[in-house]
């Protein structure tokens, strides 16, 4: 199974990321947001990073135009009837995602592959919308995704080996090193990474130190390349939280419980970096850390 013309729906952090290496590595690319303002704040997104990668010589002018020729950008669902396969990037919750998928379903071909790049939710809840759970993967990039090298491609117990050789060879022709994972919330990494920054907000609402002294203390102190909070303002205050209940609810264990702080933050409108503010102000030169 080649695929040549994939879909990406949603064009906010991660899917304008997953957008721009598969036009890179040479994909006919639709990307799908909900209205205009956010496919133009999507198309934006996507136009800056390449234009970053241009003048870092990661890539020519002409390999940047070619690649924004390759991508045709939409609010129309009924675009992505040519796809091969549909990368879905949008918000993490449950039932937007299945209504999503179950539409998708009717529209792509019976032969395309479904796939979601979910944090934290089980593939086989939303291969379960649609009726093709055969051809329904799990495909979990990270952010930034030009940097990031990993792919997790989850199988669930439908997937066949043909849809998941075909995910696992798409990850690497976009230059990605994919690895296998098993479908349970939060595959690996997340399974890990999630407590840990929300044990950094528990500890931060303890007192033990400031929010700067914290990040100076994972950064300088493990090697790490960015500490807890400047990581949860990276990821999107708004999305770690959608993450934290959903694994929570999943193993009812307190390692994933959403935070008192965090809740505040998303109460307030602080999502992070993507919006200006979570725990730092991003639009100044720093970050500067913000009242809590
Ligand atoms: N888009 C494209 N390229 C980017 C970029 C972006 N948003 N941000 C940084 N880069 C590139 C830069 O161009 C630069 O490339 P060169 O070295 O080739 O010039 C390189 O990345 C390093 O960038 P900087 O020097 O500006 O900054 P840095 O050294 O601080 O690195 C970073 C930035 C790569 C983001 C680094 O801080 C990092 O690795 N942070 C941790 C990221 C992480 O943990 N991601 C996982 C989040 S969790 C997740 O994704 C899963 C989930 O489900 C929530
Ligand atoms: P984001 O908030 O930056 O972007 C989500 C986008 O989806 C928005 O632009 C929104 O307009 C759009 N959207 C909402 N409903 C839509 C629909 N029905 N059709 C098309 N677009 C729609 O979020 P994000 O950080 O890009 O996260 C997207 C997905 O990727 C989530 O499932 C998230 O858990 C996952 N993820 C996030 C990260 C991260 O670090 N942020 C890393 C890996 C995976």
């Amino acid at each position: 199974m080649e695929i040549q013309t994939v879909g990406v729906a949603g064009c906010g952090l991660m899917g304008s990321g997953i957008a721009e290496v598969a036009a890179k590595a040479g994909c006919a690319v639709v990307v799908r947001e909900v209205d205009e303002a956010a496919l133009q704040a999507g198309r934006g997104r996507l136009e800056k990073s390449l234009a970053r990668a241009v003048s870092r010589g990661k890539l020519d002018a002409s390999e940047r135009d070619e690649a924004l020729a390759r991508t045709t950008f939409t609010t129309e669902l009924g675009d992505f009837a040519e796809c091969d396969l549909v990368v879905e990037a949008i918000v993490e919750v449950l039932e937007a995602k299945k209504a999503l998928f179950s539409q998708l379903d009717s529209i792509c071909p019976a032969g395309a592959v479904l796939a979601s790049n979910t944090s934290s939710l089980p593939i086989t809840d939303l291969a379960a919308a649609t009726s093709r759970p055969d051809r329904f993967v799990g495909l979990h990039f990270f952010n930034p995704v030009p940097v990031m090298k990993l792919v997790e491609v989850v199988r669930t117990i439908a997937t066949s080996d043909e849809t998941f050789d075909a995910a696992f060879a798409f990850s690497k022709s976009v230059g990605k090193t994919p690895i296998a994972a098993r479908d349970n919330s939060g595959f690996v990494v997340n399974l890990l990474l999630v407590p840990y920054m929300l044990d950094a907000i528990r500890q931060l609402e303890r007192g033990v130190a400031s929010v700067e002294d914290i990040d100076k203390a994972m950064t300088l102190g493990c090697g790490y390349p960015m500490g807890p909070f400047t990581l949860c303002d990276f990821v999107g205050i708004d999305t770690l939280h959608k993450i934290a209940e959903i694994m929570f609810d999943e193993y009812r264990e307190e390692r994933y419980a959403p935070p008192p702080l965090l809740r505040r933050l998303v109460a307030m409108g602080r999502f992070g970096r993507k919006k200006g503010a979570g725990f730092y102000d991003w639009t100044k030169e720093g970050p500067v850390p913000l009242k809590l």
